[in-house]
């Protein structure tokens, strides 16, 4: 094993692994970082000269791939030769929830995982260190080293035949604040056996992190650590989204609620704001991943514990399609109905378990006529989601009372709101806290309803511009 690391491949340039080696680049000139990645139209985008095409939109990442980018971080689609060349290798792939066979609906699909693990195997020379940087079942560390022990025992006969080490290092970054939180993390989990090779990926974080920060634990406690910290923040969620619901069957308020609770020390004031329900490619996955391990090992209560915080954030999504029906006496069917915000949060481009999919969805099957406004999701990924095509519509088209497009993706946000019965505000973008409610109301079909799951509008203004309105955890 050498003394430091000179070359890094990461293998997965998502959500992931493109922010967090391109903060690695930054802050270690001397490492040459390469991620690589099979889908060739993620590879140009991250190469793109134009760095508006970035395939994730992240405050403040554009900055470090110009400064980094070509140096010594390099983004491609050359597999063999960048495991071939690497001294530690970091799989940072997607492990989404099985769709099918055992453990379907719950247990992670390790199948990317897997195949990762024999690229590693079959292309690595000399000692490599394998880092599992995605989120991972836990045991999972086991299956890879077998892998790779398996090809190490077929090439027993070559001179240089390759060695690993696996380390666990899981990722904490929140999308939307990705650069900030891995510039500086709360702490960075490193789990292992080998001294040297913890010791090596250490060395690389210490470069902008305190070593206190560092944390070294059994690769085991590193795997389920990882999804620990999701599920407590998704239960976190659930509990005030529930509390939320007999704020509004009481005269309570989830914000007041939220304050009152947060100010203990023992609870703390973050994770409790009730929103439309959590959506983020991981909650959901991760807390099902702990249910699936749990009924494994014969642990039903405890799988059933978990199960509930994903059964309340199904429920909670559904409440609030079923009040916007409700409020709009009772039917929506050929009504207009503006959604603004897409992204599960603010400050991303990721629409993945959004809760505005679920939400549409309810809209579009009671028959609603949706005008989606979202400042960085595209019309494509919205299609993709709701699994129904639309056009962009020009000026022409806008004109026409087109039964057929029951969706439209609209950019401009006033234009989203323009003939509307009711406006959904389902994602924190800032600027939907700044909109002029009595220019909205001049505009909007009679009686009009502002529906607001985010907590963002001043309720003053809208009583002021004649606005019906509901918000999320408001029994008042
Ligand atoms: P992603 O889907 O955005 O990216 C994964 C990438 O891996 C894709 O571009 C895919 O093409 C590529 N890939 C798959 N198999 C490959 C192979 N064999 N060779 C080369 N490339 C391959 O996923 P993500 O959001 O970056 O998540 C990755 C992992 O990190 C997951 O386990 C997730 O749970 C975890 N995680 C995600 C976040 C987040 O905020 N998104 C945060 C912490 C941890
Ligand atoms: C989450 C964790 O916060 C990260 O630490 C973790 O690394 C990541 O999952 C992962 O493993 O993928 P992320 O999903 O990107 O990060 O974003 P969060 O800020 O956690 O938000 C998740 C969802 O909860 C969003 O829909 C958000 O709107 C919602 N949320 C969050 C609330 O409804 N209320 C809150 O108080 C906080």
């Amino acid at each position: 094993m050498k003394d430091k690391i000179e070359s890094i491949c990461c293998i997965g340039a998502g959500y992931v692994g493109g922010p967090s080696m391109a903060v690695i680049a930054e802050k270690c000139p001397e490492i040459k970082v390469n991620v690589i990645d099979i889908n060739e139209k993620r590879i140009e985008r991250w190469n793109s000269n134009d760095l508006k095409e970035l395939p994730i939109y992240e405050p403040g990442l554009s900055k470090v791939i110009e400064k980094c980018r070509n140096r010594n971080l390099f983004f491609s689609t050359s597999i063999r030769e960048n495991i071939e060349n690497a001294d530690m290798i970091f799989i940072s792939v997607n492990t989404p929830t099985k769709v099918k066979g055992l453990g379907a609906g719950k247990a992670s699909d390790l199948k990317w995982v897997e195949a990762c693990a024999r690229q590693v195997a079959k292309y690595s020379k000399g000692h490599t260190i394998v880092v599992e940087k995605s989120t991972l079942p836990v045991r999972t560390a086991e299956v890879i080293k077998k892998i790779l022990s398996a090809y190490q025992s077929d090439s027993t006969e070559m001179p240089n035949k390759p060695t690993f080490d696996v380390l666990s290092n899981p990722e904490f970054l929140a999308e939307g604040s990705a650069v900030y939180d891995l510039e500086f993390p709360d702490r960075v989990l490193i789990g292992g056996e080998n001294k040297k090779a913890i010791m090596l990926l250490s060395q690389i974080y210490s470069k902008w992190i305190s070593e206190d920060k560092i944390l070294h634990t059994n690769i085991w406690s590193s795997e389920l650590a990882k999804l620990t910290a999701n599920a407590f923040l998704a239960q976190r969620i659930s509990s005030i989204n529930s509390i939320g619901a007999i704020c509004e069957a009481t005269g309570a308020d989830v914000r007041e609620v939220s304050r009152a609770i947060g100010s203990d020390k023992r609870i703390g004031s973050r994770f409790l704001d009730s929103g439309p329900g959590f959506g983020g490619s991981c909650f959901k996955k991760d807390v099902l991943n702990l249910v699936y391990l749990a009924e494994h090992f014969g642990l039903l209560e405890v799988a059933n514990f978990w199960e509930s915080v994903v059964h309340l954030n199904n429920w909670h999504k559904r409440r609030i399609s079923n009040l916007v029906v409700q409020k709009l006496f009772g039917t929506v069917s050929g009504k207009n109905i503006t959604i603004l915000g897409f992204a599960f949060k603010a400050n991303t481009n990721d629409t993945r378990e959004s809760a505005a999919i679920q939400i549409c969805s309810d809209l579009l099957e009671e028959g609603a006529r949706l005008k989606i406004h979202d400042p960085k999701v595209k019309r494509e990924q919205i299609e993709i989601c709701l699994n129904a095509p639309t056009k962009e519509l020009n000026k022409i088209d806008k004109n026409i009372h087109n039964n057929e497009l029951m969706w439209i993706k609209e950019k401009n946000l006033y234009e989203a709101i323009r003939n509307s019965d009711a406006v959904i505000i389902l994602t924190e973008w800032e600027e939907y806290s700044d909109i002029n409610w009595i220019k909205a109301s001049k505009i909007m079909r009679k009686p009009s309803w502002i529906f607001d799951s985010r907590s963002i509008v001043n309720p003053q203004k809208v009583n002021e511009a004649n606005l019906n309105f509901w918000r999320i955890g408001d029994g008042s």
